[in-house]
């Protein structure tokens, strides 16, 4: 059969037989759909081969610390749209875990203070996990965020390697409680191709303000996701497409020495209430 520019992608289809169903279905319909593509816009040589340039130069700012792979899909959406897929009804929805998570934060007691001394807003981050039905859980919150200065400890040498993250587990009442700092707005790293990409499209590289929290108890599908504040600058355009509605809370700023007191923390003090929702496992996916 000689290829033709209407039989080529069927013909390219059958070339590649996997044994694995799942493998066959992915790699069949990325095939589909880069052609489909290269046939809607009408893909010059030009500028597939920039397309290429552009892979090529991701590749050469991806290393252990920076994966520009990861950026380009978090910017395109496409790690937003991965979690919303996964993101069962009536759970809290996920959002992106980011590069900045670390797997050996230490386990701390409930009311932590993770802020000691250092400068920025302190706050209470508080609220309840409860499954679907309204049931308390008993469930570990692991979770991280940046400091004052808009660094994650991993970007900043002057921070201590745990710095304002942990490990905590809510009690049966399902209610968790850390002393904390409000986070900051933070650019993600755009001096390689996908920064250029952002700008070129006059996109900002800005994400808002947002603590990270991964949630899980047993029994439950555990939720990687982001808890936002009203009122950012950037809350609705996110430059990785992270924020949903249900994700956005408020900042109570509190100014009484009463609670302050009561809440181990300095006059005035931010508090900020957030609730997560699990499903159990034998939900249905979304
Ligand atoms: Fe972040």
């Amino acid at each position: 059969m000689s290829i033709s520019k209407d039989n080529i992608t069927d013909k390219v289809i059958d070339e590649y037989q996997f044994s694995g169903e799942r493998e066959q279905v992915l790699v069949h319909g990325l095939i589909r759909h880069l052609h489909a593509y290269a046939r809607e816009v009408g893909l010059t040589h030009s500028e597939w081969r920039a397309g290429l340039t552009f892979l090529t130069k991701a590749a050469q700012f991806t290393d252990e610390g920076r994966n520009e792979f990861s950026l380009l899909s978090d910017v395109m959406g496409l790690s937003s749209l991965v979690d919303l897929l996964a993101s069962p009804p009536r759970a809290t929805p996920g959002s992106v875990l980011g590069p900045f998570h670390v797997h050996d934060s230490l386990e701390q007691p409930n009311g932590v203070d993770l802020k000691g001394e250092q400068p920025g807003t302190p706050t209470v981050f508080e609220g309840v996990v409860r499954s679907a039905d309204g049931e308390p859980l008993e469930a570990l919150l692991d979770f991280w965020q940046n400091a004052d200065n808009a660094l994650y400890p991993k970007m900043d040498a002057t921070q201590d390697y745990h710095n304002l993250r942990c490990k905590l587990r809510t009690g049966p009442d399902g209610r968790f409680r850390f002393r904390t700092l409000l986070p900051k707005p933070y650019g993600i790293p755009d001096d390689g191709p996908v920064g250029d990409l952002v700008r070129a499209a006059q996109r900002h590289c800005m994400r808002p303000a947002h603590f990270h929290v991964i949630v899980s108890a047993d029994g439950y599908r555990p939720v990687t996701t982001e808890v936002f504040f009203a009122g950012d600058p950037y809350i609705d355009s996110d430059a990785v497409f992270g924020v949903r509605d249900a994700l956005v809370t408020q900042v109570e700023n509190v100014p009484d020495p009463a609670q302050a007191l009561d809440a181990g923390m300095p006059t005035p003090f931010s508090r900020v209430r957030f609730d997560f929702q699990l499903v159990a496992l034998s939900a249905p996916q979304a």
